[in-house]
């Protein structure tokens, strides 16, 4: 029993060698092996680990070509953080999240800001007074009214809806923060705003509508105001430009 079981193992390994060897020929063959008299297993095993490394190298080189290209490629409506300049170091790669946040007392800042968050892509946040404000409130010509009090007091900071807390404000790398300009500055509730929330490492980026006046003095003085804070540069939405408001925002780092 023992010398038929002995018999028939040995059979088996025999038929098993054999069936191997047929299958190594035949991959020797469809791989195009050069023409050789007798080709040993342990060659043929060498050339197809050759092959199979090979095959690794073009998939790897294939997965981070796509990386990269989806790195480099300016996909639409997102920013990239200093995309590509260190190819080895991904997180440089990663994409910039943009939320705009916007005051508005009459409406004409809203509408900039729903443009530049369609354009850009982000999402919208209203910096909202608690007490919205009346055309009384805007009148500029009355000494006596709210919005002539608050910018004559630099350190009014009317109260905002909420607090004025953005919520998940952690998931955002850029923050658009517009306003109308009044007395060639940010109203003082834009204060408020940024002193509501923590805006550490991520950068804000002030944008404004007005009569005609710039911006440039706004952005001064907030950068004044809150040296901790990295701002980006500021750009008046008087007029909404497609193709102008892509090529600031791919300046924003
Ligand atoms: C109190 C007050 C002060 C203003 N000061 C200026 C100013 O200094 N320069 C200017 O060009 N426009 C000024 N404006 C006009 C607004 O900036 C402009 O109408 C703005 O687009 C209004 O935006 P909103 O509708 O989002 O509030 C002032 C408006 C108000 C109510």
């Amino acid at each position: 029993m023992f010398m038929y079981r002995l018999y028939r193992r040995r059979k088996q390994k025999k038929k098993r060698l054999s069936t191997q060897g047929k299958l190594l020929a035949k991959i020797a063959k469809e791989i195009e092996l050069p023409k050789k008299k007798c080709i040993f297993a342990d060659e043929i095993q060498i050339l197809l680990r050759m092959k199979k490394i090979a095959l690794l190298i073009v998939l790897a080189a294939m997965t981070l070509g796509a990386t990269a290209q989806d790195c480099c490629s300016k996909a639409k409506n997102e920013t990239k953080k200093d995309c590509c300049s260190k190819s080895n170091e991904t997180k440089q790669c990663k994409t910039m999240k943009a939320l705009v946040t916007y005051f508005s007392a009459s409406g004409v800042t809203r509408n900039a800001a729903n443009e530049l968050a369609g354009i850009i892509g982000a999402d919208l946040f209203e910096i909202t007074p608690e007490k919205l404000y009346t055309d009384a409130d805007l009148n500029w010509r009355d000494k006596k009214s709210r919005s002539t009090l608050e910018m004559n007091d630099k350190t009014s900071r009317p109260a905002l809806k909420d607090g004025g807390k953005v919520k998940n404000l952690a998931q955002y790398d850029v923050v658009y923060v517009g306003f109308p300009i009044w007395w060639y500055t940010a109203p003082t509730i834009i204060n408020t705003f940024l002193e509501a929330n923590d805006f550490t490492g991520k950068t804000i980026v002030p944008f404004a509508t007005s009569g005609g006046s710039s911006i440039d003095q706004a952005c001064k003085d907030l950068k004044a105001a809150y040296p901790k804070y990295k701002f980006g540069d500021g750009k008046l939405l008087n007029r909404i430009n497609k193709a102008d408001i892509e090529k600031w925002a791919a300046t924003v780092k």
